[in-house]
């Protein structure tokens, strides 16, 4: 992957998406321009409904825009076919959902494995290994040999961040990570998240207000499907 020094990671031009309901169309993003540089902790915060869940899924490639550009790392993501989006998002996206699904039938350290099989990254007799490391690395290994059911929410959401980690993406996306756990796991996963720019990913989550100085080092506000506000250079209180 080229990565272009003094280029911004991500950049959105002129970015629009409209959905298809029927005979009637409607616009959930309109004209959103921005870039993003390596190394943010971009919050994008905003009413239910105003988008956020959109933007985040045109960043992955999970969904496609209407008009407008999406450039990654150099790559013009926006004119990708499924199957190349496929390639693409397994080596430089990690995903974190917030019901974090994983794989009920394998195990942690299996779940985390999974992106390495499907993306062949890695020497398969590194794959173990890693996903170890990384269960280590989020502060549950004892945990690698169990079914997801027999884990808290919070530590399924600490295996699905290492899942995500597993083939060392640039780029680290989740949307409302916590939305399924109490207030103080919630403060956990959410700094593990922002620590994780320490090494060098791109972090970018939908979340709450009430996280943002906290963990984020600029909050994106979206309102009826453009940015209301963005506290690029304004907010870098985050270690
Ligand atoms: N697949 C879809 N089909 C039609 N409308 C959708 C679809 N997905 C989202 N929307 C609409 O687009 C708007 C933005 O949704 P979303 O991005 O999920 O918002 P948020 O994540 O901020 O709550 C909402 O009005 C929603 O109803
Ligand atoms: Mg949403």
């Amino acid at each position: 992957m080229t990565s272009s020094i003094g280029n911004p990671l991500i950049r959105l031009r002129d970015v629009s998406k409209c959905y298809e309901l029927g005979a009637r169309r409607f616009t959930a993003l309109r004209h959103i321009s921005l870039d993003v540089d390596h190394g943010e902790r971009v919050a994008f915060v905003g009413k239910s409904g105003s988008g956020k869940t959109t933007l985040i899924n045109l960043l992955t490639g999970i969904d496609s825009p209407t008009a407008g550009e999406i450039h990654v790392a150099g790559h013009a993501i926006h004119q990708m076919s499924q199957e190349e989006l496929t390639v693409w998002r397994g080596r430089n996206v990690g995903i974190v959902f917030q019901f974090f699904q994983l794989l009920p039938t394998l195990t942690i350290v299996e779940n985390v494995m999974l992106p390495m099989d499907f993306c062949d990254m890695f020497e398969q007799s590194q794959r173990r290994p890693r996903a170890l490391a990384l269960l280590r690395r989020l502060g549950i290994p004892d945990q690698a040999d169990k079914l997801p059911a027999d884990l808290s929410g919070g530590q399924q959401q600490r295996a699905a961040i290492a899942r995500a980690l597993a083939n060392d993406p640039p780029i680290v996306v989740a949307d409302e990570p916590t939305g399924n756990l109490d207030a103080s796991t919630s403060d956990e996963v959410m700094s593990l998240l922002g620590s994780l720019a320490n090494d060098g990913k791109t972090v970018l989550t939908v979340t709450h207000e009430r996280d943002v100085d906290r963990f984020f080092t600029r909050k994106l506000t979206l309102r009826d499907g453009m940015v209301d506000g963005d506290s690029a250079g304004v907010l870098k209180v985050c270690a």
